[in-house]
């Protein structure tokens, strides 16, 4: 399953900044509960610029700047299984769908 895969890929390359369960750290903001994926990058972001109005806006963010050393180097269908974790995580429902560019662009956040 996507999400299952997505969260063992999110425990190796992104836990350590976000936290265990996505609820940040000294070093990167939470990206699972209520304060994750805000519409706008809080005031002290640095990266972000762009709004989070869909999933797709988020996976757009996320697959050029993270891991923040260096952006880009998982696979993409590695991005994508990490999204699915994450949403679902957020109480997305997510359940039986494939999250892709087609699928992630039809997730309203905000
Ligand atoms: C070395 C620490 C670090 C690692 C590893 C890391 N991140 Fe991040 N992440 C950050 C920081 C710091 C920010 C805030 C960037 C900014 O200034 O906009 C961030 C921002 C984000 C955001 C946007 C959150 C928001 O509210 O704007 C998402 C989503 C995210 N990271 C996902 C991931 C994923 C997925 C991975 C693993 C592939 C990952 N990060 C790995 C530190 C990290």
């Amino acid at each position: 399953m996507q999400a299952a895969r997505g969260a063992k890929i999110y425990d190796a390359q992104c836990a350590i900044c976000h936290g265990a369960s996505g609820q940040g750290t000294r070093e990167g903001p939470a990206v699972v509960g209520k304060d994750a994926l805000p519409l706008d990058p809080r005031p002290n972001q640095k990266l972000r610029k762009n709004q989070f109005k869909t999933a797709l806006d988020v996976a757009q963010f996320v697959t050029t700047n993270m891991p923040p050393k260096n952006p880009g180097s998982l696979k993409e269908s590695d991005y994508w299984d990490i999204l699915s974790f994450d949403l679902k995580a957020n109480g997305v429902a997510v359940a039986g769908k494939h999250i892709d560019a087609t699928s992630a662009a039809d997730i309203k956040l905000h």
